[in-house]
């Protein structure tokens, strides 16, 4: 099988990882072959890690091609769609993926809070297009939601719950609703963490070890935030506050602030920590 995924962020970085280690041929798309480069170096050092800490025997980069043309995805069977978070973009993505990939290469987009629908209705054919929503670090994360959205096929939306599972993940079946599963719960509850931080004046520390040493959380939710990206959440909330209109969807002026601040967590070096 021949993965593509397209956009090689902190997201797609770890999918193409993913891919690398499931021994699939992978190829990564990005806009300049810099930030190719820089992907794929990430990859290695994760993996090299993983060799050393003796969790792989080994693994080969060279599985991973990189490119700048979209062209060079038109041998895959499924690609990943991983790029900014907007609508727009993802649309045109989606129909240029339409036009050069074989008419039964599945098309998923990783998108956390867009409407895998809206996404579809770009390209001439929407039975190929699914969501394959992964969670944050990807390689680390086991699940994966496989989304079906209004006109997907049944043939497309088993071949990625069976990439899901190839890739080492525990897929679940879900269908295309705001936040879908886990962020329809996660991102008002994060939200309402981030508000209990003025209304309770608990300090950021202690909400965290509140939220880890009361609910055995793995991080606190300031934590997880800052790993998230404050920007990345008030994105994904504001789309679900567009939809659902439920107010503990709305991103807290706190959050607005930091992200305007640019005090967007780890990537920035700071957020509710410093890095
Ligand atoms: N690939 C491979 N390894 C990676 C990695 C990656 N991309 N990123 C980090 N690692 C490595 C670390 O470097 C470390 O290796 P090292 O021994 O070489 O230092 C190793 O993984 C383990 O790291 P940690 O010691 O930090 O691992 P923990 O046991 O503390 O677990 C965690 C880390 C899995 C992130 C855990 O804290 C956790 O589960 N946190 C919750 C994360 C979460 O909820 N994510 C979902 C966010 S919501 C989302 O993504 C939805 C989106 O739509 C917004």
């Amino acid at each position: 099988m021949k993965v593509g995924v397209v956009g090689l962020g902190a997201m797609g970085s770890g999918i193409a990882q993913l891919c690398v280690e499931a021994g699939l041929e992978t190829v990564g798309r990005e806009v300049t072959d810099e930030l190719g480069e820089k992907a794929r170096d990430r990859i290695g050092h994760f993996l090299t890690r993983k060799v050393e800490k003796g969790q792989i025997e080994s693994f080969d980069l060279g599985l991973l091609s990189l490119t700048t043309d979209l062209a060079d995805l038109a041998g895959c069977d499924v690609v990943v769609e991983a790029i900014v978070e907007e609508l727009e973009p993802k649309q045109e993505l989606f129909a240029e993926l339409d036009r050069v990939c074989r008419p039964d290469a599945v098309l998923a987009t990783n998108t956390s809070a867009l409407s895998v629908t809206e996404i579809a209705s770009a390209t001439s054919s929407p039975e190929r297009v699914v969501g394959m929503h992964f969670f944050n670090p990807a390689p680390l994360m086991p699940l994966v939601e496989i989304v079906r959205a209004e006109l997907s096929s049944d043939t497309a939306f088993e071949q990625a719950y069976a990439l899901g599972e190839t890739l080492g993940k525990h897929p679940i079946r879900c269908h295309d609703t705001p936040g879908f599963v886990v962020n329809r719960v996660l991102i008002p509850l994060l939200n309402d963490c981030v508000r209990v931080l003025d209304e309770a004046r608990v300090s950021v520390d202690d909400l965290d070890a509140g939220m880890k040493h009361g609910t055995g959380w793995p991080m606190g939710p300031c934590e997880l935030l800052d790993l998230v990206g404050i920007d990345v959440h008030v994105h994904a909330s504001e789309a679900l506050y567009d939809k659902l209109r439920e107010p503990r969807m709305a991103p807290p002026p706190r959050l607005v602030a930091m992200a305007n601040a640019r005090l967007l967590g780890r990537k920035s070096g700071r957020g509710f920590y410093t890095y």
